[in-house]
């Protein structure tokens, strides 16, 4: 296959996100390719070793055969033997020697290939979506990543230290008795294709029940895990008692399934052991009538029962592994169906490291729905100058963070473009974009580091001084000193820690040290009191300074001094202009300051207008 056929298997990915195939087999194959030469030294090694495991019958049988040629004698018995015992010897010491060494080359590779199958998915999963990571459970995500690496490279080892060892043992024993006497490899050979085949088809049914039970067990994960992230709402509601209800009702359920998977795996013991016991005696009984008979000497009789019993020692437990395999094979074709998607959004390959020097942003004729059917904008078209400082304000729902969302190229529209400085965003490249723009969500999350590396986000080389410099500023700094650990301390998963309003002062603290040209505020400061936002709006005022900035507010106090306002409504923009000029429009934005401003609604309003805006907003407090 040439490099280029092979590549056009593969789905559409970002640019240096790496190229992963989509089945779980290729999959496979791509990973193992990488490390082939470690791969090929390891199965060479494992032929060695199992093929010295099942040679050491045939020395016993050379031995045997030794002494009885050279009856008495005993002192020049290891003289008559010399040969044979050596051959013995020899297969022992390689026997160790190989098996071990095909084990150290194991130890040694599985944990860096395993890390390698995770760098590599890692970095194919930073490149997905907004989207596609807001509708997967992140917990799942990585969960994902851990079982898919792992099952590679297990189900390589059982490949190569499980699997192929149980064919040579196989044909070498068959080949050995060929030699003895035909119809006794016949025996061996036919029992050990039933065995192997029925093993193969147990398996496969008890897959079934096992995954049933594996999905049960992690049901009771996921309730468990519900139910103690909830834990106090349940204390608040007094429902404990029921929490434990309805865990034991999943238990209930669990046992059930687990119970099903147990008995069929008991049935596929009784399976092995009746095969095995078929075989022992057999060979047994049929390899001494034909010793008694003359047809096969001494040494071939030991060489048969020993062989027997070494098959048998390689064949237990062989339908357990191919239920392991075909679980490791589950979780990689798991990991691959969900991990492996094709990138929604990706950079072009003519894309630029473009940089932002004006700060003018344009919506050119943009149609955009997050799925088919509902439009968020139709046909949406608008210029902010450089340098303007414009609020959204709007109900909720009417698109004001899909307004920042689309700027941020967190989705694409489904038509029309977008352009900041005369550039359409998708002819930039992601990193660059996002370089130059700084969002303030209204909820940011923290990585559960050290405050200080949370602040430094915005600027990695910024000293610990720009740090805390920008801490001040952003009004950080006071209560971080208050914290026992000061900057150094931990923040929690997604800043738990740290009330609503810390971390939104830690993420304006961020946004400082990052400086970029421009500035998107989603309700910056919603979560802080009104003494901490009047004080932060001085530094906010700083920093917007120089900059194109959309202020995304519900407390329209907040956006009253900017150069432009914006009015969303169900996607349109309803009306533009200052907040002057809009108050004295008299129209939903002279509404919506009245009411918020006196707490009651305006009495000149048109009765079928303020309807809508009533309808649209229940859920909004403020308005
Ligand atoms: N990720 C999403 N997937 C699907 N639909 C979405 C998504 N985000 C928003 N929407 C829908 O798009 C519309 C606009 O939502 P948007 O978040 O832009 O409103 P908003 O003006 O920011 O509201 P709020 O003031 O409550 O923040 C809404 O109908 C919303 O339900
Ligand atoms: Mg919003």
């Amino acid at each position: 296959m040439t490099k280029k056929s092979r590549k056009s298997q593969y789905f559409q990915r970002a640019a240096d996100a790496p190229n992963l195939p989509d089945t779980t087999f290729r999959f496979i194959y791509h990973f193992v390719s990488d490390f082939r030469w470690w791969y090929v030294i390891a199965v060479i090694l494992e032929v060695i070793h199992a093929t010295c495991g099942i040679m050491l019958p045939y020395a016993i049988g050379e031995i045997i055969r030794s002494v009885t040629r050279s009856p008495g004698a005993s002192k020049s018995i290891f003289d008559a033997v010399s040969q044979p015992l050596m051959l013995f010897t020899a297969l022992s010491v390689g026997e160790v020697i190989f098996g071990r060494a095909a084990g150290l080359l194991q130890t040694i590779l599985h944990p860096i290939h395993r890390q390698h199958i995770v760098r590599s998915l890692y970095a194919y999963l930073q490149h997905h979506s907004h989207r596609y990571l807001s509708s997967t459970f992140a917990g799942s995500l990585a969960h994902r990543i851990g079982e898919t690496s792992l099952g590679v490279t297990q189900t390589m080892q059982m490949l190569i230290s499980e699997f192929m060892p149980v064919i040579i043992v196989y044909a070498v024993a068959t080949m050995l008795l060929y030699r003895a006497y035909p119809p006794l490899a016949a025996f061996v050979g036919v029992w050990a294709v039933l065995f192997v085949s029925i093993s193969f088809w147990l398996a496969t049914r008890c897959r079934i029940y096992s995954r049933k039970a594996a999905a049960a067990r992690s049901e009771t994960t996921g309730i468990i895990v519900d139910a103690v992230t909830n834990l106090n709402s349940s204390r608040l509601f007094a429902q404990l008692g029921f929490e434990r209800g309805y865990l034991k009702e999943q238990l209930r359920r669990e046992l059930k399934e687990v119970r099903k998977s147990n008995w069929y795996s008991e049935r596929i013991r009784w399976f092995q052991f009746i095969s095995a016991a078929i075989l022992k005696i057999g060979t047994l009984y049929y390899s001494l009538s034909l010793w008694s008979q003359g047809t096969i000497a001494t040494a071939d009789f030991v060489v048969a029962t020993s062989l027997s019993l070494l098959i048998i020692s390689e064949a237990r437990n062989l339908s357990k592994r191919f239920l392991e395999f075909f679980e490791h094979i589950g979780n990689i074709a798991n990991g691959v169906f969900t991990i492996v998607q094709p990138h929604e959004i990706i950079d072009r390959e003519s894309a630029i490291a473009h940089s932002i020097t004006q700060g003018q942003i344009e919506f050119r004729q943009v149609n955009f729905s997050y799925s088919l059917g509902k439009k968020v904008f139709d046909n949406l078209s608008i210029t902010i100058q450089p340098g303007q400082r414009v609020g959204l304000v709007g109900f909720s729902g009417s698109g004001k963070s899909s307004f920042v969302n689309l700027i941020l190229r967190l989705f694409d529209p489904q038509s029309g473009e977008i352009l900041i400085d005369g550039v359409d965003i998708q002819d930039m490249t992601q990193d660059a974009l996002h370089s130059q723009i700084s969002l303030i969500p209204q909820d940011p999350s923290l990585f559960h580091r050290t405050l200080m590396e949370n602040i430094r986000y915005g600027r990695l080389d910024a000293t610990d001084e720009e740090v805390i410099e920008a801490a001040g500023k952003a009004y950080a700094h006071d209560f971080i000193a208050q914290i026992k650990e000061g900057y150094d301390s931990l923040v929690g998963e997604r800043g738990i820690k740290l009330s609503g309003g810390q971390r939104q002062r830690i993420a304006i603290a961020r946004v400082i040290l990052k400086d970029a040209p421009i500035l998107i505020l989603d309700e910056a400061t919603s979560s802080l009191d009104s003494i901490t936002e009047k004080a932060i709006q001085d530094t906010l005022d700083s920093v917007m300074n120089g900059k194109t900035v959309i202020v995304v507010a519900h407390r329209l106090s907040t956006i009253a001094d900017l150069d432009r306002i914006l009015v969303f409504d169900q996607g349109r923009i309803v009306e533009d202009g200052t907040h002057p000029k809009l108050l004295a429009r008299r129209g939903a934005y002279y509404r919506l300051w009245k009411m918020q401003a006196g707490g009651f609604l305006p009495v000149e309003a048109e009765p079928g207008e303020e309807k809508k805006l009533i309808k649209q907003g229940e859920s909004n407090s403020y308005f």
